[in-house]
């Protein structure tokens, strides 16, 4: 059995409510961090941990935490990033609604290190039924003495509140997302100025996300150096991974970073297996955002090593052999499965949700869905393949967000690694009507 320690009480019955919480050491860092522990000293034990930040691009935790600006007067906010819209990626959903006071502690005890007064939960529109869940929480909170003011007798205190989004994938993007709670409308913003620096109502704000500010309760309590020692190299820890698609067990899983990829989707424990005892295909290992892999680099590297579900072991090969962890969306597609159509699916996601704000996100994911859509209709030309490559290298590295770069990223790993179907898709239509989509 791997290590856990988000999930480890998740078989707990009454794990959700407050007391059964407690019982079970919960609000332990709060109680450590702010009697014992200087901000600073929480911080510091955050860096010391390794812990990257979970909702995507596994920024250093510790570090950002550390840019944050420190103006006289100027109030600093925590923003957790609850909008988890990425296909394929439901593990703070998860959390969230089974234990939802493992979000507030690690937010009390993240806010404390940060000299944070407000921190907001930004949580996605369609998780309306959380809402009530993590506002009870919070409501318990209040109660028990661990938020409001004077916390623990400290003189800290703090203010936690829910925002609801109204369930859009651009608000996921920090700044959208900061945009929408200040009341307007989720565009992107330029950056820099990060948002360490001018974040919510021009303040300096730390945005990270649920499974990120879970972590840091198991980080106060057990020390940073506890933390590293779990994990691969610069993929410490443990990481929730939303399995889906073709295999026996799709779900939510806590796994100790650094185990393979093939033990992933074949143990018991994890996905049990391929459904149906089919071949594997391609995996998208990190949400749809990122490039597709196909079965043959998803086993092994080059140098004939295991692949990892670890960020560097998943990087390994660029884009043109590897892939990212990214937000953990973990999707398994067997030999029946038709990339195009797939590819079909996120395209339209991604036109549907682009804000509009740059013309090579708003443009190019229009044509590329037009394109994919003209392609399964039996209507496309060999040149059609071209273009939608020109298409998509276009669009990468030229928006203000890397909502572009993850509308681009899935065509070109899979016109690069499975170009022969898109062909086929052209010269044969007829023979590729009978494709299954895959399951989400
Ligand atoms: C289009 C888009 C959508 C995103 N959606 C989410 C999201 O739903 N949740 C999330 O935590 N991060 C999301 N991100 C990443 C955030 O911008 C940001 O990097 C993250 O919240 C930082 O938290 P972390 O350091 O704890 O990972 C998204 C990024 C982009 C470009």
């Amino acid at each position: 059995m791997g290590r856990k320690i988000l999930l480890a009480h998740d078989h707990v019955p009454g794990i959700q409510s407050y007391e059964v919480y407690r019982k079970h050491g919960g609000y332990n860092s709060v109680e450590k961090a702010i009697k014992t522990m200087t901000p600073e000293a929480v911080v510091e034990e955050v860096k010391k941990s390794g812990l990257r930040g979970r909702g995507g691009a596994g920024f250093p935790t510790g570090m950002k935490w550390s840019f944050l600006a420190k103006p006289e007067g100027v109030p600093r906010y925590l923003v957790c990033n609850a909008d988890e819209s990425e296909p394929g990626t439901f593990k703070d959903r998860y959390l969230m609604s089974r234990i939802p006071h493992t979000l507030v502690e690690g937010m009390i005890t993240s806010s404390y290190a940060l000299g944070v007064n407000a921190a907001y939960i930004y949580i996605r529109g369609e998780y309306f039924y959380i809402v009530s869940i993590l506002e009870k929480a919070i409501e318990e909170a209040y109660a028990n003495g661990w938020l409001g003011k004077n916390i623990l007798g400290s003189g800290y205190h703090l203010d936690l509140y829910v925002h609801v989004g109204a369930g859009a994938y651009i608000c996921g993007e920090e700044t959208a997302l900061l945009e929408s709670l200040e009341g307007k409308r989720g565009n992107p913003r330029i950056k820099p100025p990060f948002p360490a620096i001018a974040g919510l109502y021009g303040c300096p704000t730390v945005v990270n996300n649920v499974e990120t500010l879970a972590a840091v309760s198991f980080i106060v309590n057990e020390g940073g150096d506890e933390y590293a020692k779990i994990g691969i190299g610069k993929s410490a820890g443990t990481k929730l991974i939303s399995a889906s698609g073709h295999i026996n067990k799709p779900g939510v899983y806590e796994i100790e970073m650094g185990i393979s990829v093939e033990d992933f989707i074949n143990s018991e424990e994890y996905c049990g297996g391929m459904l149906n005892g089919k071949k594997l295909k391609a995996v998208v290992a990190g949400g749809s955002s990122v490039p597709i892999l196909p079965a043959d680099k998803i086993l092994h590297l080059a140098n004939g090593e295991k692949r990892l579900m670890s960020y560097e072991s998943l990087a390994d090969g660029g884009f043109g052999g590897g892939t990212m962890l990214g937000s953990g969306g973990f999707i398994v597609m067997d030999e029946d499965t038709s990339i195009v159509e797939n590819l079909f699916t996120f395209a339209r996601f991604y036109h549907h949700e682009s804000c509009g704000q740059c013309s090579p996100c708003r443009e190019g994911t229009a044509w590329m869905e037009k394109i994919l859509h003209k392609m399964i209709d039996g209507h496309a030309t060999l040149s059609d393949i071209d273009l939608l490559w020109e298409i998509q290298a276009k669009i990468e590295g030229n928006t203000i967000c890397p909502l572009g770069d993850a509308a681009a990223w899935p065509v070109a790993s899979a016109i690069r690694h499975f170009r022969s179907e898109f062909e086929e898709y052209v010269n044969n239509p007829k023979s590729v009507k009978k494709v299954i989509r895959m399951a989400l």
